[in-house]
């Protein structure tokens, strides 16, 4: 493919652990360590506003941060079912969730105020947003979904890199992760009534918050 930097020099379609070749390759390495970066990057920024705010109101508008890089794995599956190559180009500007980073908040304003602290600052932009707390979806998953690009300074230069942020009250994250046990139990009899009782427990959540 003309135009694309690939990841492997191998076609990995047929190997038994194709993860593993991938998690090896130099190119791939190097752009998870960039993706390494970006977090730390976006983690110290809501490290000084949470500071701040600590400071001039004696109370954390953040409760935790969780930060994660996606692993080879799901980076494999995720091209898979949407059919795309495994190059590099594909990764940065196709996938947009290799790094991501949860902010747990106390309160739904905090998550609306930290949101906008955030993306409002110069070397931030804001790529997508995606409202699932005034927009629940169907099943009751409630959070704000931000994906931003924020610059990181190589000894090559500066480069953009895209960074999925979610963020939730503590509520929110109790059902998220309920939700998120629930659904990898394949082996679940009465998972209609289930997926009921999680939609009626999001709402009285809702309600909490
Ligand atoms: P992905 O391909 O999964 O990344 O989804 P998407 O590109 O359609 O984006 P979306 O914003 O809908 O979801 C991105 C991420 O939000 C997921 O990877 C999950 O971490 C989280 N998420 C979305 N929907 C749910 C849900 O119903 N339950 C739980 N527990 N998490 C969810
Ligand atoms: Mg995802």
């Amino acid at each position: 493919m003309e135009g694309f930097t690939p990841l492997l020099f191998e076609d990995i379609k047929g190997s038994e652990r194709p993860e593993i070749i991938l998690a090896n390759a130099p190119k791939f390495k190097e752009l998870i360590m960039q993706y390494e970066c970006a977090i730390m990057e976006v983690h110290t920024k809501l490290h000084v506003l949470n500071n701040e705010f600590s400071h001039l109101h004696q109370r954390n508008p953040i409760e935790t941060i969780k930060t994660r890089i996606k692993t080879p794995t799901s980076i494999l599956e995720k091209l898979n079912r949407r059919n795309l190559p495994l190059c590099v180009e594909t990764l940065e500007n196709d996938l947009t969730d290799i790094a991501g980073i949860r902010v747990i908040c106390p309160f739904p304003d905090d998550i609306y105020n930290v949101a906008e602290l955030l993306t409002n600052q110069d070397d931030v932009v804001l790529v997508a947003r995606k409202d699932y707390i005034k927009n629940p979806k169907k099943n009751g998953y409630r959070s704000l979904h931000l994906i931003i690009e924020i610059p990181i300074f190589l000894a090559s230069g500066k480069k953009n890199m895209k960074v999925e942020v979610q963020l939730r009250t503590i509520a929110m994250d109790f059902w998220a992760s309920l939700d998120h046990k629930l659904r990898y139990k394949q082996d679940l009899k009465n998972s209609e009534e289930i997926t009921l009782e999680l939609k009626q427990c999001a709402d009285t959540i809702a309600g909490v918050d």
